[in-house]
This record gives C-alpha cells, structure tokens and sequence, in this order.
C-alpha cells in the first residue's frame, strides 16, 4: 500500500499535504502523521476520505527536538512499515527567537528544521529504498542560495543571530540533498562524496527543498507574532502577500507529486528554482559534522 509519512504533520503546511495526499490517494493509503499535538492529528484523520479496511491512517507523537527521540521513532517505523514512497518534512517553530538549546545541547530550532529531518531521511533510507515508484522527500524551509558556512562554528554554538542561522539551515538542507547523500550506498560502503557527482547517480529518488513564502497558519497568528506591531496594522498587507495553508499544501504537494529523480528546490508557487552547487568541500564538512551530531544522540 503506498505510504506517506508527514513529520510536522499535525499543522500549517504539512497538515494540508497530508490532506492533499489523502484526498489523492482516496483514504487507500497508510498515512503516518508524526508531531506532539494528539488531539490536532485526530482530527486531522477523522478529515480523511474513508478508506477500504487495508488502510491506515495513524497518528505517532514524538517531540522531535530531540534527536534521540527521532532515532526512537525510525526504528519504530521500520519494524512496522512496508515501505515508504513519501516523506514530507515540515516541522519548526518561528525562527526568530535567539539560540534556545534543548537538554541535547542543540538550538531547538537547528533542531526541528534540519537535524531531525535529516535524522529521518537517514535512519528511514532502507524503507524508502523499497518503494517501487521511486520515493520521494520534500522538505518545507527555506530554499535559496547557499551561504559560506563556519567551519569552527557549525552548530553555531558562538555567536547565534537570525541571519546566520538561516543561512546555515539553508546550506545545510541544500547541501545534505544536493550529493544525495542519502544514497544507501553511501551510508553502508563510505564512497567518498567526490565520487558522486549531483544529482546523477540517484536513479529513481527525489529530494525536494521548498521555500514556502508567507503563508497564515499558526506559525504565523497574532499570538506568535514576533515583531511587537499590532496585528491589525499588518494583517491586511499579510493577507495580501500571504496564502492560507491550504492553498500552500496543494502547491507543494504537486511539486512533490511531479519532483524528478535528483535535487530540486521549489519557490512558493511550485515552480522550480535555479541551483548552484555548493563546493565538495563544504559538502564533506557538513556531512560529516551532521553524521557525528545525530549518531551520538542515538538512545543507549
Ligand atoms: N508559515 C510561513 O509563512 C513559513 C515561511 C517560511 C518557512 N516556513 C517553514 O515551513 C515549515 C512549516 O511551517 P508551518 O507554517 O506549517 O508551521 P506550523 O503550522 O506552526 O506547523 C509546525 C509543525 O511543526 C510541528 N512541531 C513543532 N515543534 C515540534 C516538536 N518539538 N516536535 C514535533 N513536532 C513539532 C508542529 O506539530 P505539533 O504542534 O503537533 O508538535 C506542527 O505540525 C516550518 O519549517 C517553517 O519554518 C513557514
């Protein structure tokens, strides 16, 4: 049974392409919605097309900020699970507070948006290898150029602001898809990443990087607005550069549906972006940085 898996599922963006997704598969489908808000997923399902009895549709909580707890559910997943030909990455929280770490030492925010997706791709890269149609991912952030990174400061330990870490969360993501460094082959045999040239020796998996735009979901509502301007002041230019989640849900989920084999990035309305490859070096330090972090947190 074909089957997608939606980190960050259970709101905004991701909630509507788990819909999308089911409305596309009419409810025949086994849908994993993952995040912390049980009663926001429930009804998330109950919304679904009823399906025939084979289906699955299913909520797993996880906070994943924490990267143990991301290794726990990977492994959960994959004593249960066929196989997966979807994984939609969307979880974050609004990143414009300063540097917040988690009892795992990590700012909560690197965190959500690029350590525990990468965390998933890596741990579920043996189901994803089973689909038959040639699985694929999109990731909902922040696509754009890539930035220099900072060697001695890759976690950006020292000296965290808004820019750098936007900047590195979008370098990271790009970088990590760029090589398809999620290859299998890679994380069993340790190719080096120079042998691999972009985007062309993945022959059926996709790796999409999207930068949504504005969009009005609750990451967004006046009680989370950041700047201290009244919400009545701004709303109604918001509304109009902004689109609801809905709206936002079916754009990615096209672009999912119709992402090519290799690495894409995709602007707010789901078209494709241009793409510089970022230098093998970088590519080399940022994996192995990420590969360190995450194998450490594994749970004992
Ligand atoms: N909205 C925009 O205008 C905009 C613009 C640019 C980029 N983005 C990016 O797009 C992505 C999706 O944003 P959105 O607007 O859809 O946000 P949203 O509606 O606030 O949804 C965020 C999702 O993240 C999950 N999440 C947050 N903390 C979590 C945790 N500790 N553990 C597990 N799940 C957690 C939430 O689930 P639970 O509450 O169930 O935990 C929720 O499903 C984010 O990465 C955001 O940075 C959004």
């Amino acid at each position: 049974m074909i089957t997608g898996v939606f980190v960050g599922g259970t709101s905004g963006i991701g909630r509507a392409m788990a819909q999308a997704f089911a409305r596309h598969t009419n409810g025949n489908a086994h849908i994993v919605i993952i995040g912390r808000n049980k009663i926001a997923a429930a009804e998330l399902i109950a919304s679904f097309p009823k399906a025939d009895t084979n289906a699955i549709h299913e909520f797993i909580p996880c906070d994943v900020s924490l990267i143990t707890n991301v290794h726990h559910t990977t492994s959960e997943l994959a004593r249960r699970l066929q196989r997966i030909d979807y994984l939609v990455l969307s979880s974050g929280i609004l990143i414009f507070a300063g540097r917040n770490e988690t009892s795992e030492g990590l700012d909560d925010k690197m965190a959500l948006s690029y350590y525990s997706r990468w965390t998933f791709i890596h741990d579920l890269m043996p189901l994803m290898q089973k689909s038959e149609r040639g699985a694929k991912v999109y990731s909902i952030l922040a696509a754009g150029a890539n930035s220099p990174i900072e060697k001695d400061n890759l976690d950006l330990r020292k000296n965290h602001t808004f820019g750098k870490m936007t900047a590195a969360l979008t370098t990271y993501t790009n970088v990590a898809f760029q090589v398809n460094l999620f290859t299998y082959d890679h994380i069993l045999n340790k190719i080096t990443l120079l042998e691999q040239k972009f985007a062309k020796e993945e022959p059926n998996r996709s790796f999409n990087h999207a930068f949504p735009g504005f969009v009005r979901s609750p990451m967004l509502t006046p009680s989370t607005w950041y700047w201290k301007i009244p919400y009545y002041l701004v709303y109604p230019i918001f509304s109009f550069i902004s689109v609801t989640p809905e709206v936002s849900g079916d754009i990615h989920f096209a672009a999912l549906l119709e992402s090519p084999p290799g690495f894409h990035s995709y602007n707010p309305k789901g078209k494709l972006m241009q793409y510089k490859p970022a230098e093998e070096e970088t590519v080399d330090i940022v994996w192995e940085h990420t590969l360190e972090l995450t194998e450490r947190l594994h749970e004992h």
